[in-house]
């Protein structure tokens, strides 16, 4: 549609007023024409820009879109590595071995590889030390391996495994920087093959039990861990997603039910392959393993001797990141994405209330709640940025038809299987949630809806929060709970983005909502993350060929929203071939962490070193204003 036909654009006069970090600014003011002879700029839009023009929140220039090996930033700020894959954790540990030949026991001592969503401890009695948690989601064959390909032993299998988990490490604050402190008592690895407990109601369950482990409580590893959640209490939630990638079967004819499809079984592992060398995860032999994966499992970043364990409460299915927030009454409050095309977004709400007095307290909160399932209705159809109402359907056995008349008869059942569980509810079928994060300021609930090539064909409708067919750019989706108290059943939900490129495409669907321009586009949005300001980091995991309708987006990168006027701002843009995931903040917001996940996934990169055929590794990156201030202002 062409909205000139119905909304006229108002005078080029009023965009040369906007302030100099005004979105459109003295310096896009060829985009800002481009953006009104393609006839894009509707009266509408032209308003919404006006707003976003006057944000006080965001203190820096949009930067230019990039294509190098390198990191780019507004003038003014710097980056520095934190850590690499395969930094020992410990002075005498086994160095990084660049051709691939460092074993398995190397990899289990040194940080683990791909890392990912991150969250930041500080010391109550120390400013200048903290810990950081930081998931390690998997690994690149192509250079784990001295022959780049496939795992061809037990003891390569056992080296991907030891890249995967969490690495918990000190940091220090020296001068005006932090830095990874090497032999801390608290580094530690957490890893494809660490014992870990199930806990909550599923625990025991038949359906967890294995040759290994006849009580269904003691499993092995934890891997393919993608995001994060920081509990009130000090603990770290890891977030297991692709988990069902690291199964395959050694029997090609092995035919299964309805809910091991649902979780994505095959007969043939797609690219991981650890089956034919390790059993564990042929399902042929031991399917009941990929039951045991697919948690939220909480780790005490600070006793290094705890066990880690796997909350059955929260469900089981591809779990992007955990979010917290609290009630009106006190209880703890987990938002979670299930980040498949078509899957559902969760709530999670804790029977207790959260001891703040106590943190020690709240070390079972996670084992008793209820869980719930969002049901977006198709509201207003706004062309610009759709909004509608929603509802959380309880997911407990006995309700909503959660029960024999399903075949299913135990709560263990609706946690296993939410996915199944969430289906007969009528959940909405979404754009691949990803991260969800709630603002500091005004208790809204942000979520990636990062892509879906999928829209509009096999039952997934075209509209509500999903509003566009064959979806390649994402959209930000955002909620309020009724009354602002997160235990609500009910929210008013709107899209605060709608990605898209208005350089290629001229309006909607595909030239993005009016935040959008030729100057901050990007797609596919994944990490995100809120300062103490109130400022929304936006980091992107997306199609970086920086052509067709990706064209003028460059490599994958970090934008910086001011949520009120939805202004958005491009902060950063990483090497090549990397996504940007993981972000967290100093205590004193001076310093953002970031991770610069898979550069050079494809080759093309030598990403941070730039050694003369080095090797592309994995980085959490400390960016910093030269002038010392905080970051984003
Ligand atoms: Fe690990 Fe859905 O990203
Ligand atoms: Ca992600
Ligand atoms: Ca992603």
């Amino acid at each position: 549609m062409n909205l000139l036909e119905e909304d006229q654009p108002t005078d080029l006069e009023q965009l040369v007023g906007f302030s100099r970090r005004g979105f459109i600014g003295a310096g896009a003011l060829c985009g800002a024409a481009l953006f009104l002879g393609g006839g894009l700029l509707s009266r509408s839009a032209l308003a919404a820009s006006v707003s976003a023009a006057s944000s006080q929140l965001l203190g820096f220039d949009s930067i230019n879109t990039a294509t190098g090996d390198s990191i780019s930033l507004p003038p003014g700020y710097r980056s520095s590595v934190l850590i690499s894959w395969g930094q020992p954790l410990h002075a005498d540990g086994p160095a990084f071995d660049p051709s691939g030949k460092g074993t398995a026991s190397a990899q289990e001592v040194q940080f683990g590889d791909n890392n990912d969503g991150m969250s930041l401890f500080a010391f109550p009695d120390d400013p200048n030390r903290a810990l950081m948690a930081i998931n390690n989601e998997y690994t690149n064959y192509r250079y784990l391996y001295p022959h780049g390909g496939m795992p061809t032993s037990l003891e390569e299998v056992r080296k991907a495994q030891a890249s995967e988990g969490v690495s918990v490490i000190e940091i220090e604050r020296k001068g005006t920087g932090w830095q990874f402190v090497q032999s801390s008592p608290f580094n530690r690895r957490i890893h494809g093959n660490t014992p870990i407990r199930l806990s909550g109601p599923a625990a025991g369950h038949a359906l967890l039990r294995t040759p290994a482990d006849n009580t269904g409580t003691r499993v092995l590893g934890t891997f393919q861990n993608c995001a994060n959640g920081k509990t009130p209490w000090g603990t770290y939630l890891t977030c297991e997603e692709n988990f069902t990638d690291c199964f395959g079967s050694t029997d090609h004819k092995q035919s299964f039910n309805a809910a091991q499809k649902r979780y994505g079984a095959v007969g043939t592992s797609k690219e991981i392959n650890w089956h034919p060398h390790d059993p564990r995860f042929d399902l042929a032999t031991n399917p009941n393993e990929l039951n045991r994966h697919g948690w939220v499992v909480e780790i005490d970043p600070f006793d290094p001797q705890s066990t880690p364990v796997k909350r059955t409460a929260l469900g089981r299915f591809k779990h992007e990141n955990a979010a917290l927030a609290q009630t009106r009454d006190g209880r703890a409050v987990v938002y979670m994405g299930d980040d498949e095309r078509g899957e559902f977004i969760y709530k999670f709400i804790s029977r207790d209330k959260i001891d703040h007095a106590d943190p020690k307290a709240n070390r079972d909160l996670l084992d008793h709640g209820t869980l719930y399932v969002a049901r977006f209705d198709d509201g207003d159809k706004n062309p610009d940025r759709p909004k509608g109402k929603g509802q959380w359907v309880e997911l407990s056995h006995g309700k909503n038809g959660l029960d024999a008349s399903n075949q299913i008869t135990s709560q263990a059942e609706v946690l296993i299987n939410a996915r199944l569980a969430g289906s007969i509810v009528n959940a909405t079928r979404m754009d691949r949630p990803e991260w969800i994060v709630v603002s500091p300021k005004d208790g809204q609930v942000y979520c990636t809806l990062t892509n879906n090539a999928k829209r509009g064909e096999d039952g997934q409708p075209v509209g509500g929060p999903n509003p566009r067919e064959k979806n390649v750019y994402g959209q930000i989706l955002r909620w309020k709970a009724h009354k602002g108290d997160h235990g609500s059943d009910s929210f008013d939900w709107d899209l605060f983005v709608v990605a898209g490129n208005p350089v290629v495409h001229v309006g909607q669907p595909k030239g993005g909502s009016a935040n959008i321009t030729p100057h901050n586009m990007f797609n596919s949005p994944d990490g995100m993350g809120f300062d103490e300001a109130g400022r929304l980091w936006i980091l992107t995991d997306g199609d970086a060929s920086n052509s067709g309708d990706f064209a003028g987006m460059g490599n994958n990168q970090m934008l910086c929203a001011d949520p009120d006027s939805g202004e958005i701002r491009r902060f950063m843009v990483g090497p090549v071939g990397c996504e940007v995931t993981g972000i967290s903040f100093s205590p004193d917001q001076k310093t953002l962490f970031v991770g610069i996940q898979h550069p050079g996934e494809n080759g093309g990169s030598t990403f941070p070193e730039h050694l003369p055929n080095g090797k592309p590794r994995s980085s959490v990156m400390a960016i910093s204003r030269e002038d010392g201030g905080i970051v984003g202002t």
